[in-house]
C-alpha cells in the first residue's frame, strides 16, 4: 500500500498544518462558532481534501456521515434543484444519526452563472442545518457570491519543521531509525522540489524502500570497498 494510504491521516489531529490562521479557522467549526460554508483552497496535495473529510468528525465528536458531490458539473437552475430539493426539505426536519449537523463536502464544482444564482439560495436556504465545506484548487474560479457567503481559508504548503514528528512516527513504523538532522535534510529538500505532502509521502516511501532494499549491484558490477581492507599483520609479516 501506497505510503499516502498507509498514512493518510485518520483523525484531523494527525494533519501536518502549517498555518496558525488554518488551526484557528477550523476550531471555530469545531467548536460551532462558524457555520458558514468552508472553502479550503490552496496548491495540490496540500490535505485540503483529507481536512475536508475529517472536520466532520471533528465536529461531531463521533465518525460522522457525510454526503460527497462527485466532481459535480451544475450547468442549469434544474440540475441545481434536483440536487438539492430532497436534501433541502429533509434535512429541514431531521439530522442523520442525531448529529448536530448535516455534511456536504465537494471537490471542485463547476457552475454556469445561472445555475451559481440557483445555489446561492440553496445555501442560504440550509446553512442552519448543513455545514458545506468545499475544496479547491482555484479560489478565483469560485462564484464570487459563494465566496462571499463562505470562509475562504487557505491550506499552505508545510515546512520541513511542521512535518518532522510525523514523518519521524512513519520512520519508527516502519523500522528506520534515522537521526532527526537527516530526516530534516531529506524534507528540506523534496518540499523544495514540490510542496505536495502527498509527492512527500512518495519520497518517504521511496527512502524506506532504498534502506531495506538496497538496489541490487547494477550490471553485475563487482563493487570495490572504498576503504582499504585492513592488512592482516600475521599475513604481512
Ligand atoms: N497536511 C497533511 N498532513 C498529513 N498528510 C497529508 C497532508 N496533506 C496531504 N497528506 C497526504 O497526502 C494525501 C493527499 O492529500 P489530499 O488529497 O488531502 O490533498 P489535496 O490538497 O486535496 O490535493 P489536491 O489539490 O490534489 O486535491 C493524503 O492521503 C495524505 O496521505
Ligand atoms: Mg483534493
Amino acid at each position: 500500500m501506497s505510503f499516502a494510504l498507509k498514512y493518510a491521516p485518520k483523525i484531523l489531529d494527525e494533519v501536518v498544518l502549517g498555518s496558525i490562521t488554518l488551526k484557528n479557522k477550523l476550531a471555530e467549526y469545531i467548536n460551532g462558532r462558524n457555520l458558514k460554508p468552508l472553502i479550503l483552497h490552496g496548491g495540490v496535495g496540500t490535505g485540503k481534501t483529507t481536512i475536508a473529510n475529517l472536520l466532520p468528525d471533528a465536529i461531531e465528536g463521533k465518525k460522522a456521515e457525510v454526503t460527497r458531490l462527485k466532481a459535480v458539473e451544475f450547468n442549469s437552475i434544474n440540475d441545481v434543484m434536483q440536487m438539492f430539493e430532497d436534501h433541502t426539505m429533509f434535512y429541514q426536519v431531521f439530522t442523520i444519526n442525531d448529529q448536530k449537523r448535516n455534511y456536504i463536502i465537494s471537490n471542485e464544482i463547476n457552475f454556469t452563472p445561472k445555475a451559481a444564482i440557483a445555489f446561492r439560495d440553496v445555501i442560504d436556504d440550509m446553512i442552519s442545518h448543513t455545514q458545506f465545506i468545499f475544496t479547491t484548487n482555484y479560489i478565483d474560479q469560485v462564484d464570487v457570491a459563494l465566496r462571499d457567503r463562505s470562509s475562504c481559508v487557505m491550506v499552505p504548503p508545510v515546512t520541513a519543521k511542521d512535518w518532522l514528528s510525523r514523518a519521524q512516527w512513519i520512520m519508527q513504523q516502519e523500522g528506520v531509525a534515522l537521526p532527526d538532522d537527516q530526516l530534516l535534510k531529506i524534507l528540506t529538500t523534496q518540499l523544495q522540489v514540490s510542496s505536495s505532502n502527498r509527492k512527500l509521502l512518495e519520497r518517504l516511501e521511496d527512502f524506506v524502500g532504498s534502506v531495506c532494499n538496497p538496489p541490487s549491484n547494477p550490471g553485475g558490477i563487482i563493487e570495490t570497498s572504498s576503504t582499504p581492507e585492513p592488512i592482516n599483520p600475521l599475513m604481512a609479516a
